[in-house]
């Protein structure tokens, strides 16, 4: 099935919550749909974008397009060999039901990556990324479709070149593919991932390593320091954390001994932590005007009601500008500002 939506306002399909209007939306049920969508003579030279579950798009003006929106929800086992479980997910399902769904069939892989707001189709996209787990780890093949071929592709995990909240549907794939469903690959083997942060600590509180007690876990730590969308607007992390030269990450760790440092997976580099450095630019839990910065974890702006998505980006400017001074780093944003 087709919805088509002409002149649609939006704020309700943003999780900043920021007014714009698209010239025309399209909700799709069924891959299949998509041929019939493209076909249309009014999609001819027509600029168009997929919005998923808008959690993280910032609109600062109206979109003179068409927006594509999936739909297609359905979980289902493809295939098992041994202990490995084959999962096909549509890709307008919610990630966390997903999530929710491959704990209650005890299957291991995401619960990592609980209570990331957004849709199945749209997690490959940047790589959605917690707990020291990506989705990338679990990902088989992407399905989906082409409108310039008007053909049906899949690509398996070894061509998506992905990165660091990175794939190459946000490079020579953007704007030119609809993801349908992705196949990942769980395990019912346990294989509990507690390194990062607290996690260790509130699994054993819990009573130790389930596949619940993890989730559980993961739930409490993003509901705590994480604002929820469907209360105060916000798009999660703005920005990405930097990768910056050795050097320069050496030079600020002189500087300030307690500075995160991640590996970044790149020889004479290092990874930041953008929260850190936007909280010591002393930014966290600031407003300005209708919008602010979260008040437990500073790489979170927030819609503080009524505010556009000029304004939103008019307070990354400043962030930009006074963590650029301060430190020498440049940060980007991990939202994709439209
Ligand atoms: N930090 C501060 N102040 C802050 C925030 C962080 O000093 O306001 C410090 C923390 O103390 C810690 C370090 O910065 O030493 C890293 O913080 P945290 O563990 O909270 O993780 P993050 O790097 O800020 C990333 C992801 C999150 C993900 C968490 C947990 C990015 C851009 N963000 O945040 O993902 O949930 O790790 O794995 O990589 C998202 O992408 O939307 C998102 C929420």
């Amino acid at each position: 099935m087709v919805r088509i939506y002409e002149n649609i306002e939006l704020t309700a399909r943003n999780s900043f919550g920021v007014p714009a209007r698209a010239k025309r939306l399209i909700e799709f049920d069924e891959a299949e749909d998509l041929m019939q969508i493209f076909a249309d003579e009014k999609m001819t030279n027509e600029k168009w974008i997929v919005l998923a579950g808008g959690n993280n798009t910032l609109f600062t003006r109206d979109f003179e397009g068409t927006l594509i929106c999936p739909q297609n929800c359905g979980i289902e086992i493809v295939a098992t060999e041994g202990n490995t479980v084959h999962v096909r997910i549509g890709a307008g399902v919610e990630w966390d039901d997903a999530v929710a769904w491959s704990v209650e069939q005890g299957l291991w892989g995401i619960e990592n990556l609980s209570l990331i707001p957004g849709k199945s189709g749209a997690a490959p996209v940047q790589n959605i990324g917690a707990y020291g787990t990506e989705v990338k780890d679990v990902i088989e093949q992407i399905e989906m479709f082409c409108p310039e071929t008007m053909n049906r592709l899949i690509l398996a995990n070894d061509y998506c070149e992905f990165g660091y909240r990175d794939s190459i549907f946000k490079r020579s794939l953007k704007g030119r593919v609809i993801i349908t469903s992705i196949v990942i690959r769980l395990s019912r083997t346990p294989n509990p991932r507690l390194r990062y942060g607290d996690v260790q600590q509130r699994v054993d509180e819990l009573g130790g390593p389930t596949l619940a007690n993890i989730r559980e876990a993961i739930v409490a730590i993003r509901s705590h320091k994480l604002p929820n969308p469907t209360v105060t607007g916000n798009a999660g992390s703005f920005f990405k954390n930097p990768v910056v030269d050795r050097e320069l990450a050496d030079r600020l760790l002189a500087e300030y001994p307690d500075m995160p440092l991640y590996p970044a997976g790149e020889e004479g580099k290092a990874k930041l932590a953008a929260g850190w450095l936007i909280d010591r630019a002393g930014w966290k839990g600031k407003s300005d005007g209708r919008v602010g910065v979260h008040t437990r974890q500073a790489l979170v702006l927030i819609n503080l009601g009524g505010a556009t998505g000029a304004e939103v980006m008019e307070l990354a400017y400043r962030i930009v500008t006074e963590v650029k001074e301060r430190f020498g780093v440049e940060l980007s944003p991990e939202v994709n500002v439209l």
